[in-house]
């Protein structure tokens, strides 16, 4: 049985471990989530480059899986499951015979979060562990839940709840027992262009030719929503279980991309929001003992207490190494930030190819491969 998405080798040592099948039997994904920003991308991404498959949706809103629906024009290999990730029997049911289950439903929103903080839990950490055990019990061989460099050293709720999200699935690999089940996480920083993002807020408000900004010298990590799906679908094909994958992508002032944005309009500091850092970590020092560098991403390793022996020891990274968006090495500038948003204004969320970014991260995710032999 194979369930591989790449023809690629996978980066990591041992032996492959495919989801999905080499015997063209078609592949099954449920998508949490999926009528949000990044779920709308992978969505698309998978029926455009796999034809035997099926994708679930399973989100709340109908009005939003309508939308879709119409958008993706009826697709007979889409389908759609009213549902809350905080129903576990309605989750059990709805991932009856999936194959990979990716986990993006949650309340995302910083503030809203903060004020509604029960509300958080129920659904981003109540929810994850629901996930987690509809997955076991309905014998789901990979999920792969989506988090964020908030749940790094976590300032506010949403990025405690997300925090909590990563060791549940990261522990619910002992639920699995001897079957052939896994969990994973990847986190990465701002998707731009994604709802709620910082670019739609300052193409409003260029319009009235003043930008607000909280403080100037805030950087943030830059990611595509094209990135984000590439990332996810290399990893259904690389995990192992308990691992967090860490994407090698750049950072950007945020007056860099308010320059960008509106050359000539004027720049006001508003003082920072509760709960927001003046820069993102993805890693740090202390994760970094456990994480392995494979050129285009690190893996952080669930803390066995491993040795850095064999290859372990030559992809490890240096004592006191963290992975934060103010000492990156790769920055974006206001030239590569106006070409990104104008791509992304225009409807395409891809970031250019040359950036090396995306670059790494797109390298052996087709979908088209997936299910195929390496
Ligand atoms: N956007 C970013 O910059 C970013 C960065 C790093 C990580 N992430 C993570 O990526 C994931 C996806 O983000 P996104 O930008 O696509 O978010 P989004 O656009 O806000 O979409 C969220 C999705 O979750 C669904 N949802 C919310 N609560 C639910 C519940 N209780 N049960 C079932 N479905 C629920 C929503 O649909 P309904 O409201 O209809 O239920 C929607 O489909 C999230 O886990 C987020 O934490 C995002």
């Amino acid at each position: 049985m194979r369930v591989g998405w790449t023809k690629a080798r996978p980066a990591h040592e041992g032996k492959r471990k495919d989801v999905g099948d080499g015997d063209r039997r078609s592949l099954k994904i449920l998508v949490t989530g999926g009528t949000g920003s990044f779920g709308q991308a992978f969505v698309r991404r998978v029926l455009a480059d796999r034809d035997q498959c099926t994708v679930r949706v399973y989100s709340r809103d109908e009005l939003k899986q309508y939308d879709m629906a119409q958008a993706f024009g009826h697709d007979p290999r889409l389908r759609f499951f009213i549902g809350d990730v905080r129903d576990r029997e309605r989750l059990v049911r709805a991932m009856h015979g999936i194959d990979l289950v990716v986990h993006a439903a949650a309340l995302k929103h910083v503030p809203i979060c903060e004020f509604n903080p029960a509300e958080a839990v129920k659904t981003n950490i109540q929810g994850s562990q629901n996930v987690v055990d509809a997955a076991v019990d309905a014998g789901v061989r990979r999920t792969i839940a989506l988090s964020t460099d908030k749940a790094v050293n976590p300032v506010n709720l949403y990025g405690a709840t997300k925090l909590c999200a990563e060791k549940l699935f990261v522990h619910g690999n002992v639920y699995a027992g001897a079957r052939d089940i896994r969990f994973s996480c990847v986190r990465y920083g701002n998707v731009m262009g994604s709802r709620g993002s910082v670019i739609p807020l300052f193409k409003k408000q260029a319009e009235t030719g003043i930008l607000t900004i909280t403080d100037r010298r805030m950087t943030r990590f830059w990611l595509s929503l094209e990135q984000a799906v590439n990332l996810v679908l290399q990893v259904a094909g690389e995990m192992r279980g308990g691992e967090i994958f860490v994407p090698k992508i750049p950072s950007m002032r945020v007056v860099d991309l308010a320059r960008a944005m509106a050359p000539t309009a004027q720049i006001d500091e508003v003082g920072r929001r509760p709960g927001e850092k003046l820069h993102e970590v993805l890693l740090t020092a202390e994760e970094a003992r456990n994480t392995q560098d494979y050129g285009s991403h690190y893996v952080i390793e669930p803390d066995h207490g491993r040795r850095r022996e064999g290859a372990f020891a030559e992809r490890a990274l240096p004592d006191g190494f963290v992975y934060s968006s103010d000492t990156n090495s790769e920055w974006m500038t206001v030239e590569s930030l106006r070409q990104h948003v104008a791509i992304l204004m225009g409807g395409a969320d891809a970031a250019p190819s040359s950036t090396r970014a995306h670059d790494v991260v797109s390298r052996g995710s087709r979908v088209a491969a997936l299910g195929q032999p390496s």
